[in-house]
């Protein structure tokens, strides 16, 4: 049976949630790539949202422009890269200050909900994997697995030094320990959709683990969600 966009409830979700660089991104995406899923960066839609407002002067607590913004944003996601408004923008939204902003803008409930429709037209046969905060408390609250990979700070901002410096940028390992404890603190306690584990979530802490490790992991609740011992 063609299952349409009006009911894909049977189409399976699996939600990867979790705080800045607790490596979700590279978790999620190949799980995505193990099950031949679709992949939803939700993460890239803040940082759209915010690279667009930047480019047309919007205020970071302006929510009624930012999500008139967020309903019309003009994106495309193709082979490991995004346009906006036909724009390559795969790089600048990866920008330190666009992620900061992106985060400042996160908090305004009408922005969230200006991107729940685009998010939830990524839920396409024969499954999702949704990367972010909030794809297991709030996009996606039926997902059939929803994981929740954290890290200590430490092992989080080591990562994001080592990715920053292979991609030929100067990082400081101390601002980016203070960057990523405000970032975090706010997307925690902010009152739209706060970071935090969704009800039955998997919780996954990588900091000793390897990519490989995490991703097999996720792979193997996956299957044990799928048939459940004894169904
Ligand atoms: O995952 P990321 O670093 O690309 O996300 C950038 C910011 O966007 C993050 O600090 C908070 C916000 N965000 C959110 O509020 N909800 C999501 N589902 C994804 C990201």
């Amino acid at each position: 049976m063609d299952v349409s966009e009006r009911d894909n409830s049977a189409i399976p979700v699996i939600t990867v949630d979790g705080p800045t660089a607790s490596g979700k991104g590279t978790v999620a995406h190949r799980v995505a790539d193990a099950l031949e899923f679709h992949y939803l960066d939700s993460g890239a839609l803040y940082r759209l949202t915010a690279l667009a407002s930047a480019r047309h002067g919007i205020a970071p607590d302006d929510a009624d422009a930012l999500s008139v913004l967020a309903e019309t944003l003009d994106v495309r996601f193709g082979e490991q890269r995004v346009w906006l408004s036909g724009e390559d923008v795969t790089d600048a939204i990866r920008a330190e200050a666009i992620g900061n902003r992106a985060s400042a803008i996160a908090v305004h409930g009408a922005v969230r909900r200006a991107l729940l429709a685009l998010q939830h037209s990524f839920r396409k046969a024969p499954g999702l994997v949704a990367d972010g905060r909030d794809m297991g408390t709030v996009v996606f609250p039926d997902a059939v697995l929803k994981v929740f990979l954290t890290a200590s700070v430490q092992a989080r901002a080591q990562r994001r030094y080592k990715q920053l410096i292979e991609k030929g940028f100067s990082a400081n390992i101390d601002s980016l320990l203070l960057d990523l404890q405000e970032r975090d603190a706010r997307d925690r306690t902010r009152a739209e959709a706060p970071l935090r584990p969704a009800e039955g979530a998997r919780v996954l802490d990588t900091s000793g683990m390897t990519a490989d490790q995490a991703v097999a992991q996720v792979l193997e609740w996956f299957s044990q969600a799928q048939y459940p011992q004894g169904a």
